[in-house]
């Protein structure tokens, strides 16, 4: 059976020979969820590192199928499927934790949010959807935290003494005093879906619009919005494009400007981390550039430097 290069690639890049026996077994999991659901598999969607293809049931009704490597994190998505707002985010209608299968409501046409143009209008789209996902968090809820992000920069630091991909170790440093602050100062958590962008939120006709894929993870929506912030950037223009994406957020959504900046350059740092190829040295150059922005940016709204305010230096 032939797969996609790219969706290879990743999945040997990332889960390594793990991933190359899964990859192996790909076709006869295909088989097993023909047989369990009674489905036809149609052709997969562009992947990245999950199998996600249509598929027609008995009574011609169509549905999506999205196998992942079981383990945690997929039990997290899965569990942010059935815990999130509903109104924000796709439904689940089955799902095999064992051989990391979920059964989705096929979101049709599926137009992604990273297809349109118009600036305010994908913000306005951005906005609708991140409040219908918006969920009280509570405290039976099993799923990662902004401070699992915080303990997870705190080992790259601690394994790269110098520098990381991009940064010198003291902007990764800095990132983490950043996030130590924040999670410290949260009041408000919530539960999010953790990976929201342009990709991950779809047409479901009609004007409307739906979150896919979440990860599940506990924090403030001023952190949710910073991985959308940093996608589908212009060549020129960067920094107005975020300014100018800051300023509809925070007005949409009603959100902390401040807690906004500061989430912005401590994750923008621990995404750009992860794309960090250790064997070619490669790494996202637009992700790469955001940290210096979200700086910049602060600095423009509030008269003093990140470092200042960590110092305690501001009045
Ligand atoms: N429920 C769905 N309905 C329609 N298309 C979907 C659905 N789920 C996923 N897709 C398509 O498959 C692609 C990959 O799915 P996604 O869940 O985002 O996987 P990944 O975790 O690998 O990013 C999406 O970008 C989208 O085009
Ligand atoms: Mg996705």
């Amino acid at each position: 059976m032939n797969f996609q290069e790219k969706f290879v690639r990743n999945v040997r890049l990332y889960f390594r020979e793990v991933g190359e026996k899964w990859l192996e077994e790909l076709p006869t999991l295909l088989e097993y969820c023909e047989g369990k659901w009674g489905l036809t598999m149609k052709n997969p969607y562009e992947l990245s590192i999950n199998y996600v293809a249509p598929a027609i049931r008995s009574d011609g009704s169509e549905v999506v199928v999205k196998i992942g490597l079981p383990g945690v994190e997929f039990n997290y998505e899965h569990d942010a499927l059935i815990m999130l707002d509903s109104s924000g985010v796709v439904r689940l209608i089955d799902a095999d934790r064992d051989h990391g299968v979920l059964i989705l409501e096929k979101v049709s046409p599926g137009t992604m949010l990273a297809e349109l143009e118009k600036e305010d209008k994908v913000c306005q789209i951005a906005s609708e959807v991140m409040k219908g996902l918006i969920t009280p968090a509570s405290e039976g809820m099993n799923l990662p935290s902004t401070k699992d992000r915080e303990a997870e920069l705190a080992l790259i630091c601690k394994d790269h003494p110098n520098q990381f991909g991009p940064f010198l170790t003291q902007t990764l440093k800095r990132a983490l005093a950043v996030f130590t602050y924040m999670n410290k100062t949260m009041v408000d958590p919530k539960l999010l879906h953790g990976d929201f962008h342009h990709y991950n939120v779809l047409s479901n006709g009609h004007e409307s619009w739906i979150a896919i894929d979440p990860k599940g993870l506990i924090g403030e929506v001023e952190y949710d919005l910073i991985q959308f912030l940093m996608n589908c950037l212009p060549k020129d223009g960067v920094f107005e494009v975020i300014e100018s994406r800051v300023e509809k957020f925070t007005k949409e959504l009603d959100l902390d400007l401040h807690r906004l900046l500061l989430w912005g350059y401590a994750h923008s740092v621990l995404s750009s981390v992860w794309t960090v190829d250790e064997k070619t040295g490669d790494y996202n150059k637009v992700f790469s550039q955001c940290p210096a922005i979200f700086e910049k940016l602060y600095q423009k709204e509030f008269q003093h430097t990140i470092v200042d305010f960590l110092e305690k230096r501001v009045p």
